[in-house]
């Protein structure tokens, strides 16, 4: 009589810290691999990601949680970590480098998206356009008078980028095309190919400040950039100046913004992203003429959180696979 052997195949598992599609699911389970979704609406605490990571051998990473020394070094099982942003500002890459854990990001997809959103930003504050909004809910809409709700234009104006990379670039082809905007930009290395595509001249940081009409941050939170814009910085900016920030809130001082907007030192600012985050509600930005504020929704469209999603799988199926993560942030890992 013959003896029928069933063999268990143990599948690796992959701990996803959010909701995130269906469609970077499936890939991670027919890979082989099995994802267990973190489904509660609240952020994990670092204290709770370092037990839940125990039975994991791979994290996809969507949100706030440190990824620093004291997590890798509890966590040194992990075969990669894919993060679900471009932004990777809460990694410690010296610390990955020393557990030698690969970390990946998600550039380029949304770039665009992200361009977006700070083009809105850039008109919304222009025309004043949500608190106008709120002024018909709070019954203010009367009677036309021409000298009032006025806003400025942005045809030929000057739009300074502070990190002008792949997403400053997109928003540079947007303002060029829309209002034939002048760009100027502040990089620690110079991009030339944007300086032939959109004509950017390159400036120091001071001159940036001095003749933008428009400064769009799209620099990385790093040491550098943590603050830079500060009371010092609002007050080499133009009166009629309008400070847009869809990168990290930590990156302007938030009480010197405030400080530069109520004594029109700066005429407006438009914020993806705030300091902390989430912003309250009785913020004193959010009753500002001048101000337009979003909940980092920077990327926050169908198509580009796929397109995230199914590029964080990707990288972590590799890493399991122990084939280099196509987006890794940290290659030394690969080296020697
Ligand atoms: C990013 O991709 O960095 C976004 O800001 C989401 O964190």
């Amino acid at each position: 009589m013959g003896v029928d052997v069933i063999v268990f195949q143990i599948m690796e598992k992959v701990l996803v810290t959010r909701r995130i599609s269906e469609n970077a699911l499936a890939f991670i389970k027919n890979s082989g691999y099995e994802p267990t979704v973190y489904t509660e609406l609240t952020n994990i605490s670092q204290e709770d990601l370092i037990k839940m990571c125990q039975g994991y051998v791979a994290l996809l990473s969507v949100g706030p949680n440190k990824i620093d020394e004291r997590f890798l070094s509890a966590c040194p099982q992990l075969k990669g970590i894919a993060l679900m942003s471009v932004g990777y500002d809460k990694v410690d890459l010296e610390a990955a480098n020393k557990h030698r854990i690969p970390i990946s990001n998600t550039p380029d997809v949304l770039s665009e998206t992200t361009a977006d959103t700070a083009f809105l930003l850039m008109l919304a504050v222009a025309r004043n356009a949500f608190y106008m909004n709120k002024s018909i809910e709070r019954g203010e809409w009367n009677f036309f008078d021409p000298m009032q709700n006025l806003g400025q234009e942005l045809y030929g104006k000057t739009l300074g980028i502070l990190g002008l990379g792949r997403i400053g670039l997109e928003m540079a082809k947007k303002a060029k095309a829309a209002y034939g905007m002048d760009i100027i930009y502040h990089n620690r290395n110079r991009n030339e190919q944007a300086e032939k595509e959109v004509a950017a001249r390159y400036l120091s940081f001071d001159e940036l400040l001095m003749q933008s009409d428009v400064l769009t941050v799209h620099v990385n939170l790093t040491d550098e950039t943590k603050g830079i814009f500060n009371k010092t910085a609002f007050s080499k900016m133009k009166p009629n100046a309008i400070f847009i920030n869809t990168a990290r809130g930590a990156i302007h001082n938030e009480e010197d913004l405030i400080d530069a907007l109520q004594n029109k030192t700066i005429w407006g600012a438009g914020l993806d992203v705030t300091n902390p985050e989430p912003m309250q509600k009785d913020n004193p930005l959010l009753n500002m003429e001048n101000v337009c504020v979003l909940p980092h929704i920077g990327s926050a469209t169908k198509e580009t959180r796929e397109k995230m999603a199914m590029m964080a799988a990707e990288n972590i199926v590799a890493a399991l696979k122990g084939e280099r993560m196509p987006q890794v942030i940290n290659p030394e890992v690969y080296e020697g």
